[in-house]
């Protein structure tokens, strides 16, 4: 039984997302240089975003903090229900902080912002968004991603982080499930 046999073909391979990540951390590490002392928070927007978040923190050369929030806005299906819980709050305040919020993918939107609007209340000292992914996807809610890791097509994506119905996260590159999997 083999993961990859479920993929109707690969969007960007391990070898892509590791230098594509690396890229973004080292984009981060100049653009907080002087802001380190003030504290950087890295929040992981559980659980698709874990992966990435792990990776993309190691190439991050400056202290920061990690914490991790969980939010619902699909059940186990493929489309958003547009509405968001919050399931796991952060550990820690950010108020002050330097917020930077690593999220797998950016669909409708909807999930980031209601996040950023949630946490701007905390008072951070600043909050970015560094996604993954942006589909491409009609009707996006416009939402201000200041790092993003790749565009990908309107189509259901699974891979390093991205599930369908808690499955495929492990799979170390990027792809398009077979629709007859979830359909
Ligand atoms: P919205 O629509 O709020 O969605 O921007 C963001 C969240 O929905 C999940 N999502 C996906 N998960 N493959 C996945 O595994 C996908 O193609 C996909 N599209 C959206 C994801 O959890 C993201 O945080
Ligand atoms: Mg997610």
């Amino acid at each position: 039984m083999n993961l990859e046999d479920d993929l109707a073909y690969e969007l960007f391979s391990e070898m892509e997302i590791a230098e594509r990540v690396a890229a973004l951390g080292e984009a981060i590490t100049k653009d907080y240089a002087d802001k380190a002392d003030e504290g950087i928070v890295l929040i992981c927007v559980l659980r698709g975003a874990a992966i990435f978040m792990g990776d993309l923190a190691r190439q991050i050369k400056l202290p920061l903090e990690m914490d991790y929030m969980a939010v619902s806005s699909y059940g186990n299906g493929t489309k958003s229900s547009g509405v968001v819980r919050i399931l796991k709050d952060l550990s820690s305040s950010i108020e002050g902080k330097h917020v930077i919020i690593a999220e797998d993918i950016l669909d409708s939107g909807l999930t980031l912002k209601f996040l950023i609007k949630s946490l701007k209340a905390r008072k951070p000292a600043s909050i970015e968004v560094c996604t993954l992914l942006r589909k491409d996807t009609p009707n996006q809610a416009d939402v201000n991603c200041r790092y993003i890791g790749f565009e990908c097509p309107n189509e259901f994506i699974v891979g390093y982080g991205l599930d369908y119905a808690e499955r495929y996260r492990n799979v170390s590159c990027i792809g398009v499930l077979k629709p007859e999997i979830y359909s």
